[in-house]
């Protein structure tokens, strides 16, 4: 375990934007992970996969990547297993470990870049699936006095693209591991979005759960940029949800206005197609911009700076405000 001084974050976000860390050290146990934090006086960054942050200048303080590892069996009968899972392992290594076991529950989160620690941080989310669907703990250290948290899943106050570790507790926990409970019985989730159709165009209509996740990447790979070849953090923008009177107000306007009704009567509009009405779908500012698939996701084709890609976001505000009074709020982590 060795601390680095004065290095470049650049391999690790993957906007690929260069900022320099004071120092940085990689973790791959909790002993390590305590006597670093014993020690520490810095303000700290703790880093999984770099996939859901904007580094908007250098960071003046102590990073640690999280590189702790582990999938260990906890309990398993006919129908179920429960796995307890180290935060450093990466999700969708993780998700075809769970594939190739035939363990269901996360095929539809295939593909999402980062961390099984971060997956709880945002509840990581896509095709109708929400990590915290299958989150039943998560393991944190408190990191002003090092003690060991088990929160369980209701003590997460998950809800879109939130958690208590965003919000009311958010800078005070290490996630350190994540416990999962995954059905060996399929019970599969097709109907959101393109799956059934990409499906339907294999020939495949009885699936198993590795067709659902072979579909869900086909999809995925066509929209998305991949981060190793265009910079980029995924949504940058969380959907916007609002009252069914809004709602009503932008389709009086734009009939074809994508939305969805949410369980307590309100209105999920598309951010991306909000976007893209404001005229940004595919615009580059010189090196960085408006992906052109899919205006929700902002662009670092090489050399961008952190704070243009932070000033780009309030353009993009501003103007989904004054065209349509929503006020779109950020999912990227600003650093
Ligand atoms: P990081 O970016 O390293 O960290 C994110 C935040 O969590 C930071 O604030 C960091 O300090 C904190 N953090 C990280 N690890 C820990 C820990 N162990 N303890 C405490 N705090 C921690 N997200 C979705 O929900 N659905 C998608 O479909 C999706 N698609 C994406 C597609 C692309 C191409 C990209 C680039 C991103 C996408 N994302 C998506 C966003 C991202 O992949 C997820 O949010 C992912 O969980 C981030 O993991 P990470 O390890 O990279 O986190
Ligand atoms: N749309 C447009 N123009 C665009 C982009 C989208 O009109 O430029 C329209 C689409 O035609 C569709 C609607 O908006 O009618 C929704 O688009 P899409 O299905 O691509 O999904 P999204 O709402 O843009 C969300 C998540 C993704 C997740 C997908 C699939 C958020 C903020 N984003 O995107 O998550 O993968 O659904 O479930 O909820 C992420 O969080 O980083 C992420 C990529």
């Amino acid at each position: 375990m060795k601390i680095q001084q004065s290095i470049s974050l650049k391999a690790y976000n993957t906007f690929g934007i260069d900022v320099k860390a004071q120092k940085f050290v990689e973790v791959t146990d909790q002993s390590q992970l305590k006597s670093i934090l014993e020690k520490n006086t810095l303000s700290l960054l703790i880093l999984g996969g770099g996939s859901n942050l904007l580094l908007t200048k250098d960071f003046d303080g102590l990073v640690i990547k999280n590189n702790i590892k582990g999938i260990d069996i906890v309990v398993e009968d006919n129908d179920s297993v429960t796995l307890k899972v180290g935060a450093g392992e990466n999700w969708h290594r993780f998700v075809m470990y769970c594939i190739d076991n035939n363990y269901c529950g996360v095929e539809n989160l295939s593909l999402i870049p980062g961390n099984v620690g971060a997956s709880p941080m945002q509840n990581i989310g896509a095709y109708g699936v929400e990590v915290k669907d299958v989150i039943t703990k998560v393991e944190a250290i408190n990191l002003k006095d090092f003690s060991v948290k088990e929160f369980e899943n209701q003590e997460c106050d998950f809800g879109y693209r939130t958690s208590v570790f965003k919000t009311s507790e958010k800078g005070n926990y290490f996630i350190s591991a994540v416990t999962f409970k995954l059905s060996k019985h399929p019970k599969l989730n097709t109907s959101y979005g393109a799956i059934d159709n990409e499906l339907k165009e294999k020939g495949i209509t009885n699936p198993n759960i590795k067709e659902v996740s072979d579909a869900v990447i086909a999809i995925r790979k066509n929209k998305l940029p991949d981060p190793a070849q265009i910079g980029n953090s995924g949504s940058f923008f969380k959907n916007p949800v609002v009252t069914e009177g809004v709602k009503n107000t932008i389709l009086q306007n734009f009939e074809n206005a994508p939305n969805y009704q949410q369980p307590d009567g309100s209105y999920k509009m598309a951010a991306g197609w909000l976007i893209e009405q404001c005229g940004w779908k595919g615009k580059m500012i010189g090196n960085y911009g408006v992906h052109d698939k899919q205006a929700l996701v902002l662009v670092n084709h090489g050399g961008a700076k952190g704070s243009e890609i932070f000033q780009l976001s309030e353009d993009i505000i501003s103007s989904v405000q004054q065209k349509f009074n929503i006020t779109l709020e950020r999912e990227v982590n600003i650093i």
